[in-house]
């Protein structure tokens, strides 16, 4: 359920006491799915690290109050309705993100669909086109937008996908989630290899548990997992958002410069 506040909740919007460092001055960064969770924690930290950022997803009034939220903080924050299935909406928000600010440099395709917790053979097929449309092709519909406006403005730049642990394992609750995020990984490698030899820098970071909506969720329909999974998890806890963000602000700042095609976990040692 939607904003949601149980105790697992209490601290996620938490704005974090680490001073920041200008770590992405004078950047203009795109970020998907960035009316909660991950995304709209990174929205808020990106804009404190430096960075004029679009925040872009399908519900407005999420993206509105972490915009408003950015403003209130001295950040630049605009935001854009997309809907990572609708190709046409992708292409669109980035070019929105062009015409407002005139450039790109960063970009962090976060936004994704979750699926019904179940043996594989129980997801409905509009449910697997679904979940391959927003957390496959709605990706690589972006990168090619995002790469094309990185091309044509700032020259340079960088691109980070937001994967999960489970791209890294057998998900025999989530096969087809796990799936496009095992894709997701290929396809980042792939972009990395491709762009690399005119300075873009395309990563992926593959979350553990995090505590967002998405994973609430998945609590509700199979209760005792964030138990489990934290059971399984060295840190033996769940990653509040943030933690999560700053992993991709780093991979998006000029500080990882050397730092491409690769899969970074911010997993409190899952797969350790
Ligand atoms: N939470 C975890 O434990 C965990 C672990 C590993 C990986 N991840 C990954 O982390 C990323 C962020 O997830 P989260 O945990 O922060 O979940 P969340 O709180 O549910 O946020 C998901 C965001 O994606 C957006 N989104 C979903 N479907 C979309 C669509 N069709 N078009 C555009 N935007 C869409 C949502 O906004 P709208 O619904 O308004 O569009 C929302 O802003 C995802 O890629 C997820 O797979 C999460």
């Amino acid at each position: 359920m939607r904003g949601a506040a149980g105790p697992r909740l209490v601290g996620m919007n938490n704005t974090p006491t680490t001073s920041t460092t200008g770590l992405l001055t004078d950047k203009v960064a795109f970020v998907t799915g960035a009316g909660r969770g991950i995304g709209a924690a990174a929205a808020r930290l990106f804009a404190r690290e430096g960075a004029r950022v679009l925040l872009a997803a399908r519900t407005e009034t999420e993206l509105k109050a972490v915009t408003e939220e950015i403003r209130a903080a001295g950040g630049t924050a605009e935001h854009v309705v997309c809907d990572l299935a609708d190709p046409a909406s992708v292409r669109a928000a980035v070019d929105r993100c062009v015409e407002l600010y005139g450039r790109l440099d960063a970009a962090f395709n976060n936004g994704a669909a979750g699926q019904r917790p179940g043996p594989m053979e129980q997801l409905p097929e509009a449910d697997f086109d679904q979940v391959c449309a927003v957390n496959l092709k709605g990706p690589w519909v972006a990168m090619n937008a995002e790469i094309a406006a990185i091309r044509a403005t700032a020259g340079r730049g960088a691109i980070v996908n937001t994967s999960s642990v489970g791209s890294l394992m057998a998900n025999p609750e989530l096969p087809v989630y796990g799936a496009t995020k095992g894709a997701l990984n290929s396809l980042t490698a792939s972009a990395a290899a491709t762009y690399g030899p005119e300075g873009i820098r395309v990563n992926a970071i593959a979350p553990g548990t995090t505590l967002t909506e998405m994973l609430l969720e998945w609590e509700a329909q199979s209760p005792g997992t964030i138990e489990q999974l934290n059971s399984l998890t060295p840190l033996r806890r769940g990653a509040d958002p943030h933690e999560v963000a700053e992993a991709a602000a780093w991979l998006l700042s000029d500080r990882s410069s050397y730092v491409t095609g690769t899969v970074l976990r911010v997993d409190g040692g899952m797969r350790a």
